[in-house]
């Protein structure tokens, strides 16, 4: 930033969870960032809170106040909820800033709305940069992973304020300029999306263990910390360990136990799934996990079919922890294999030029998805890749053979005790499918023909044929 005297590096409006802790690690990396809120109270609170940091906070009550405390041009970091509320907020802004003042998108937003916004702004003479911000709170506090999207000319005169705040994986800052326009929101859905795949996984194992073996959330809590010694080692098969391990003050049961059995989303794991049909893929395991939690809200249901929809499984033999665990890790790399599918196909679509490898490396920390995977997975970007696809490089394609007859005996052990396993049965049934050099789909293009000519190729000739249909005669 150029040189303004006192004023404030960089500014941030909207003082919530993620907005508070982005701000303070921005001013705990020794910038001087002028924050303002909607409502105007939180700003007094916020800085008096802010210990021996607010030295360089700006706590400002209104816009006009805010934007004379910065630094020109300035930055602007827009930390509110996603959709009309964002738009609204930058309606409130433009008429104090000036031509080439850029405003930063930091929050979970639509990438159709970050290209509409860049096109829409840019055309004012506004910049605009849409950056996802993953780690939640804690993250955001202490160093997330950030996934920046936008005019590069827009980004540097802020990189070294977000190369600083950034998590670091061996002293590399997790944070990158991914593209142009959506390209870090589209990048920090799809991690969501990715998000959403792991966190079934481990629910899915977890019902295994509970419901198919008799363990508690204690046993199981301490198996989950075992398994984060090793292959398995990411930042939610920690926090499965610590949650499982955790007890309600209260009734002194298990805190998982206590829980309702209805989950939430927010939205970025299923514009994950909208985006992947849209690009002509599929992400089977993400989109079974966004499933999963749809159906976990229909409890009401779920309660009417249990007496009313009773079966006896046959009942198959139990899966042992080391299956459990062989088959966690090859579902794992199925479903980050389907989010880089995705990443690579938007890329093309949109012309992004995404480096899938240092996708794979901001990810290293930081993220709700850090593992130790990741790191295999760039190397496996900058390796040979057959295709461009993660299932086909040399270790992964070894990794994936290796653990997939464990996740055959744990798809088909919880299929005959009769528990749901969404997300490692579409996870199987990818790599299935993937193996597959002639599949089925002869007769689907056969029946496309039959009813609406809609043509297939052959085997043996080029070109476009059709039938005709007529049946042998017997
Ligand atoms: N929480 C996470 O773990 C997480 C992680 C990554 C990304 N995100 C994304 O980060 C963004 C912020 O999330 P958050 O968790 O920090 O939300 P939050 O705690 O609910 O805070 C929302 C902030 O936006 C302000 N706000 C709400 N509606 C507004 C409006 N109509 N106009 C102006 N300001 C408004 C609020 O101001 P008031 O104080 O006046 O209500 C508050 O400062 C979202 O896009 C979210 O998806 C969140």
């Amino acid at each position: 930033m150029s040189d303004n005297g006192d004023k404030a590096a960089i500014g941030l409006i909207g003082l919530g969870t993620m907005g508070s802790a982005l701000a303070l690690n921005i001013a705990d990396n020794g910038y001087k960032i002028a924050v303002t809120n909607r409502t105007v109270s939180r700003v007094a609170e916020f800085t008096r809170d802010a210990g021996d940091l607010a030295k360089n906070l700006v706590g400002c009550d209104d816009i006009a106040s805010f934007v004379a405390s910065l630094e020109t041009p300035r930055a602007i970091i827009l930390m509110v909820p996603a959709g009309q509320a964002f738009d609204d907020q930058i309606e409130a802004l433009k008429p104090f800033l000036d031509q080439g003042d850029t405003i930063i998108d930091a929050g979970n937003t639509n990438f159709h709305d970050t290209r509409r916004r860049d096109a829409a702004l840019a055309a004012e003479g506004f910049r605009f940069i849409g950056m996802g911000v993953s780690g939640g709170e804690e993250g955001a506090r202490f160093g997330p992973s950030i996934m920046v999207g936008g005019p590069v000319e827009s980004f540097t005169p802020i990189e070294p304020i977000i190369m600083a705040i950034a998590a670091k994986y061996q002293g590399d800052p997790c944070a990158a300029h991914l593209g142009p326009d959506g390209a870090g929101h589209f990048v920090k859905t799809v991690h969501n999306g990715i998000e959403y795949a792991d966190m079934q996984l481990i629910a899915e194992v977890w019902g295994i263990l509970r419901d198919g073996q008799g363990k508690s959330a204690a046993e199981a809590g301490a198996l989950f910390d075992r398994w984060n010694e090793g292959d398995l080692k990411s930042y939610l098969v920690e926090i499965t360990g610590k949650a499982l391990g955790s007890v309600d003050a209260e009734t002194g049961k298990a805190m998982v136990d206590i829980i309702l059995d209805r989950a939430g989303q927010k939205g970025t794991g299923r514009w994950t799934v909208i985006e992947a049909l849209g690009l002509g893929q599929s992400a089977s395991t993400i989109e079974a996990a966004v499933g999963a939690r749809s159906w976990s809200a229909v409890k009401d249901v779920r309660e009417a079919g249990a007496e009313i929809l009773k079966v006896t499984p046959e009942g198959g033999a139990s899966v042992s922890e080391e299956d459990l665990a062989e088959a966690l890790l090859a579902a794992r790399i199925l479903a980050y294999a389907q989010g880089f599918d995705i990443l690579t196909a938007a890329s093309e679509t949109y012309k992004w030029d995404l480096d899938m490898a240092r996708v794979a490396e901001i990810w290293r920390a930081g993220c709700i998805i850090r593992s130790a995977l990741l790191d295999d997975i760039s190397a496996a970007f900058r390796g040979d890749m057959p295709k461009g696809r993660l299932i086909l490089a040399p270790a992964f394609a070894k990794r994936l053979i290796a653990g997939s007859a464990a996740l055959r005996r744990v798809v088909a052990s919880a299929a005959m005790n009769g528990q749901p396993t969404p997300a490692f049965s579409a996870a199987l049934a990818y790599f299935d499918t993937m193996r597959q050099a002639r599949g089925t789909t002869d007769l689907v293009q056969a029946q496309r023909d039959f009813f609406g000519a809609h043509g297939f190729e052959r085997v043996d000739q080029p070109g476009a044929h059709h039938g005709p249909w007529a049946m042998n005669p017997k």
